[in-house]
């Protein structure tokens, strides 16, 4: 097993994801916004990246995690925090494409999300999955007051399409499970 795996979250999470949040993030969901997600939105999902506790017996604690929903044939990207110490080993990127294939495999065509216009550790990463820039939301954001880079992935593909595609072959629309 490797140092860190991915499972969906459960509304036992909430006090180690408010902590992330509250850690990593400007301006943080509240708790009571944690819990409108967790428990009373049905379109919402959340994916929480966990370390395994080396010798722990199945103690493990959560680095990052991922709230997404998926609104019919939509998949939006709503909130992604990798704790500091644990960034640039590809755990965001396995949150994105784990949720990009969930959201695939409920009929999810396109995805979409709003990311900080100075941002640019998540727009190379948005990027590298394939997502491209559609538009700027000025002033979209507050606490600092920020322009919004609307960014979208459409149709929904797989890494191993993309990287097919990048060697001159056919891409492909992720198959649902
Ligand atoms: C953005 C964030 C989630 C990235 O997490 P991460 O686990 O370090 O990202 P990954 O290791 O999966 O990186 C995947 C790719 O994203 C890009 N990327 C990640 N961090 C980057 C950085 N600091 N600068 C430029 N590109 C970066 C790279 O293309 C990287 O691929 P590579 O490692 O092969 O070069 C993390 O920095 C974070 O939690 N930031 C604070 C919260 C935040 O900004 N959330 C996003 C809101 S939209």
């Amino acid at each position: 097993m490797g140092e860190w795996v991915i499972e969906p979250a459960t509304v036992e999470s909430l006090p180690d994801i408010l902590q992330i949040e509250e850690a990593c993030v400007s301006s943080p969901w509240t708790r009571k916004m944690l819990e409108a997600e967790l428990s009373g939105n049905r379109f919402a999902r959340f994916l929480l990246a966990k370390r395994m506790t080396p010798g722990g017996a199945g103690l493990s604690s959560i680095i990052g995690y991922l709230c997404f929903w998926v609104i019919f044939e939509e998949v939006r990207l709503m909130n992604l925090v990798v704790i500091e110490s644990m960034r640039h080993k590809g755990i965001a990127k396995a949150l994105v494409s784990q949720a990009l294939e969930a959201g695939a495999g409920q009929a999810g065509m396109r995805a979409l999300l709003e990311v900080r216009a100075s941002n640019h550790a998540a727009q190379g990463l948005y990027h590298s999955l394939g997502f491209r820039d559609v538009t700027t939301r000025p002033a979209y954001y507050t606490n600092p007051l920020e322009d919004a880079v609307l960014m979208e992935l459409d149709p929904i593909v797989s890494e191993s399409a993309r990287m097919t595609e990048a060697l001159g072959h056919d891409g492909g629309r992720i198959t649902p499970l």
